[in-house]
């Protein structure tokens, strides 16, 4: 066993031999320049598309079903439709099987016409195998790779990125670049993507360039998508009223497979992790269809195969920074009480950009007449993690709220990315790291331990 897992055993078992982990929150002294920076130059190497006539580009995959036995490989032709065939097999001499996908385009405003979007749905695929897939035609065939998941289970390890409010700075090229040192299996990205919506009339061509930018890595491993505000791209002045337009048409979700009827909310199930992802974006009140969903779904989750239940949900619920303060505050309300009931371990959220990590909390009391509007302790509850800080235009979130709340164990304005590595039904090890520290550095740690199996562990 590394000597940092080690170390991280003993804090963990001093921790559970009665040292309180619910201590005062840290807000991290940690200084770095504010300095926004801006995107990427269009002719960033980054941005560069491959070579050869109508290669494919922008290509990315995510979960095809709930279990990673299908997979939806995506990718972009800019001239014409050209192939619309992936190959895909063991090794690179045998593609033997083969997927026919759709194309599609779409037009953004008075100006932008999309190129060639495909998607096809890769099936029959092993838990825990390593596929090539081979995509394009004539001069500009393109092989990339990818490892399933393995088969749900308890006891499976499994380690995710979480990764938010990315875009296309070069502080989002050091959060991409220190997340592939990582190491990590799949992406939990918990929305705002390419913050093409910056740009007068939402430059669509922005939504191309995050694309050929996060192809090298979310070209081999899946990501699951989470909506954000940056994601509506919602612009009627030039004609655009269709919510998540440009999303839609470029990043698809398995959402039918968890009986969901829109692509902005749904599950997966991965090793030994179900994961819910809900969208601040879509209707949520009562008998609404996400809220329908929502309530079928927390029955669907078994913890003897999927121990632990991690929510997606990019407006934060528990956030002590200024910024976007309480807006997550009326879906709070309206699901906080499943979650706890469900003995939920984790919320990721984005949005704020910059980093927290809460304690274990609810505010389910209240009833608007007894006055219990406070949020307390409570080791039913999930912890937060507010994981919006891949470093995108707008820049930091820097202006925190004083006195630091109780709910808040640790928060800096910083950008970077985190990790959780589950390592079976009792423990996971949660991990952030700030961009500007070695790929190696871990500026905040905590063990969770699963609310299904060690329900009254402290951590
Ligand atoms: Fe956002």
């Amino acid at each position: 066993m590394p000597m940092g897992r080690v170390l991280a055993m003993l804090l963990l078992l001093a921790a559970r031999a009665g040292v309180p982990c619910a201590t005062a929150g840290v807000t991290s002294p940690y200084r770095r320049s504010l300095q926004m920076l801006p995107d990427m130059p269009l002719d960033a190497d980054v941005f560069r598309p491959p070579p050869g006539f109508n290669a494919p580009e922008q290509v990315h995959i995510t979960l095809g079903d709930q279990t990673g036995r299908a997979m939806i490989v995506s990718w972009v032709t800019p001239e014409h439709a050209g192939s619309n065939v992936v190959r895909y097999g063991l090794s690179a001499h045998h593609l033997t099987f083969t997927a026919e996908g759709t194309v599609q385009r779409y037009t953004f405003g008075p100006s932008y016409k999309s190129g060639y979007i495909h998607h096809a749905t890769l099936t029959d695929l092993e838990y825990g195998t390593r596929y090539l897939y081979r995509i394009g035609f004539g001069y500009a065939v393109r092989t990339f790779s990818f490892k399933t998941p393995p088969k749900p289970g308890p006891d499976v390890p499994f380690k995710f990125g979480l990764i938010g409010d990315l875009g296309q700075t070069y502080h989002s090229n050091d959060t991409l670049t220190h997340y592939e040192a990582s190491n990590a299996d799949a992406v939990l990205f918990i929305g705002d993507l390419s913050y093409a919506d910056n740009y007068p009339q939402h430059d669509n061509n922005r939504w191309d360039s995050w694309g050929r930018f996060t192809e090298r890595v979310v070209a081999y491993q899946p990501w699951i998508w989470t909506t954000g505000n940056h994601e509506l791209d919602f612009v009627p002045e030039i004609g655009e009223t269709e919510p998540f337009k440009p999303f839609r048409n470029r990043y698809p979700t398995p959402f039918a497979a968890s009986g969901s009827t829109q692509p902005h909310w749904y599950s997966v199930r991965m090793a030994s992790a179900h994961v819910i992802v809900l969208s601040s974006y879509s209707a949520y009140g009562k008998y609404t269809p996400q809220w329908a969903w929502l309530k079928a779904e927390l029955a669907r989750v078994d913890r003897s195969v999927t121990p632990w239940l991690v929510v997606c949900v990019h407006s934060p619920w528990y956030n002590s920074n200024d910024y976007h303060y309480m807006e997550g505050e009326t879906m709070r309300v309206q699901f906080e009480q499943w979650l706890v009931d469900a003995r939920a371990d984790l919320v990721l959220a984005g949005h704020v950009h910059s980093y927290e990590r809460t304690h274990r909390v609810s505010n389910v009391a209240y009833d608007v007449a007894n006055g219990k509007a406070t949020p307390v302790l409570n080791g039913s509850a999930p912890a937060y993690v507010n994981i919006g800080d891949g470093g995108n235009i707008e820049g930091l979130a820097d202006k925190f709220r004083w006195p630091q709340p109780d709910y808040s164990a640790f928060r800096e304005a910083s950008f970077g990315h985190a990790t959780l590595e589950i390592m079976n039904r009792t423990h996971a090890l949660y991990q952030w790291h700030r961009n500007d520290d070695g790929v190696k550095v871990v500026a905040d740690e905590a063990w969770f331990t699963n609310r299904h199996f060690l329900p009254t562990d402290t951590n």
